[in-house]
């Protein structure tokens, strides 16, 4: 059968795997994994009926969007693993910013896309570890508001989309543009390491420097945003407190502070 002119190309060694309603990339992409799917399956969805976000968050999906997950069959430690997410980030920021000339696009710890200080993409990385340090597979599952967006993402965050923003991008070249983004960034990680993937994440780290407050399960902490370090973590100048903390995992939002002075300096 021939693929429609449109259809979206993927760099080599990825296959597509094209699905009309899915319940979500992620879980398709791991039941696959488990039955032996290859390194580099690509599942692209047109919606999601239980597309999920991280934290356990839902992840709106209607038709208009763009939902995929990739499955990696990684050969490094498990402890870098969590650097696939920031080298996406980088080629979806990439891709949004063409669709959007002249736009300021952010990346925000540790996997979004922002827009004018409103969400446009999250990533939600999974993995199955050999308890050896290793893992078996890595998911990176992609949702960008393309054609739609959510008013709100997790009651909190402001949404935005390419369409909302002034952009016409269509999905599937939004698709191929981030996978060839992916995987030029992908190969350079293979050969140099990380620090140019968090050299060019820094470039538009959304908050670096500014006040924000971190969120974790059971506690939140404010301070400044002073670094990335070398392995994806975000270090905090913690207020009131001498010792940084090493951030792995939890929610960042610019404090009410640097919010009101970034409101000032748009009027
Ligand atoms: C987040 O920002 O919380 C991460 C959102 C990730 C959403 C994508 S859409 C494709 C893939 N399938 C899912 O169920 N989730 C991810």
């Amino acid at each position: 059968m021939t693929a429609p002119a449109h259809a979206p190309e993927l760099p080599s060694p990825y296959q597509l795997v094209q699905l009309g309603g899915v319940d979500s990339t992620n879980f398709e992409a791991r039941r696959r994994a488990e039955n032996g799917a290859p390194d580099s399956t690509v599942i692209w969805a047109t919606s999601q009926s239980a597309g999920r976000g991280r934290r356990g968050r839902q992840w709106s999906s209607p038709k208009g969007g763009l939902y995929f997950s990739i499955l990696i069959r990684p050969e490094y430690p498990a402890a870098t693993v969590m650097q696939l997410g920031f080298i996406m980030a980088n080629a979806i920021a990439g891709a949004v910013s063409s669709a959007l000339p002249g736009t300021a696009v952010q990346t925000k710890w540790p996997n979004d896309v922002m827009v004018g200080g409103k969400k446009i993409s999250g990533i939600l990385l999974e993995s199955e570890s050999t308890g050896d340090n290793r893992v078996s597979w890595v998911i990176i599952g992609v949702g960008i508001n393309i054609e739609t967006h959510p008013d709100k993402i997790n009651s909190e965050l402001e949404a935005t989309s390419i369409a909302a923003e002034g952009g016409d991008a269509s999905i599937e070249k939004m698709l191929s543009t981030i996978m060839g983004r992916f995987d030029a960034g992908f190969n350079e990680w293979q050969e140099l390491g990380f620090v140019p993937v968090r050299g060019a994440w820094l470039e538009r780290a959304y908050g670096l420097g500014k006040k924000i407050i971190v969120r974790l399960p059971n506690e939140t902490i404010p301070g400044t945003f002073k670094q990335l370090d070398e392995s994806g973590a975000l270090v905090l100048a913690v207020d009131g407190e001498q010792e940084d903390r090493i951030i792995t995992a939890g929610d960042v939002f610019l404090s009410p502070i640097t919010n009101e002075v970034a409101k000032d300096e748009m009027d």
